[in-house]
């Protein structure tokens, strides 16, 4: 079961493969935003994922459409309600309230 580290806390929670990134930081108890429930359109779960990105699932037109709304995105940017944890380790890095509105 991968591990993923969440930054800036540096808080680790275990998530099984196929889970939410979404729902793996909301069961480690950090707080993330996530307006719209899960369903890519809201952005309020905008987040960087700083390593591991080869091992979670792929960018769908879906999400690239609402990435390419937002500020502040960057090849590490992604969606935490739609990337699905593969068997790799992740680190991910929380952007703060709203960031990327
Ligand atoms: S929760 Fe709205 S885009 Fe992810």
């Amino acid at each position: 079961m991968p591990t993923i580290t969440i930054q800036p806390s540096g808080k680790t929670v275990d998530a099984a493969e196929g889970t939410k990134l979404l729902a793996a930081i909301i069961a480690s108890g950090e707080k993330i935003d996530s307006k719209c429930e899960g369903n890519a359109k809201c952005g309020t779960c905008h987040i960087y994922i700083q390593e591991g990105r080869k091992g979670v699932s792929r960018i769908a037109r879906e999400e690239s459409e609402k990435l390419d709304t937002l500020v502040g995105i960057g090849s590490k940017s992604r969606l935490a309600c739609q990337v699905v944890v593969g068997t790799e380790p992740v680190t991910i890095e929380l952007l703060g309230f709203n960031s990327g509105l």
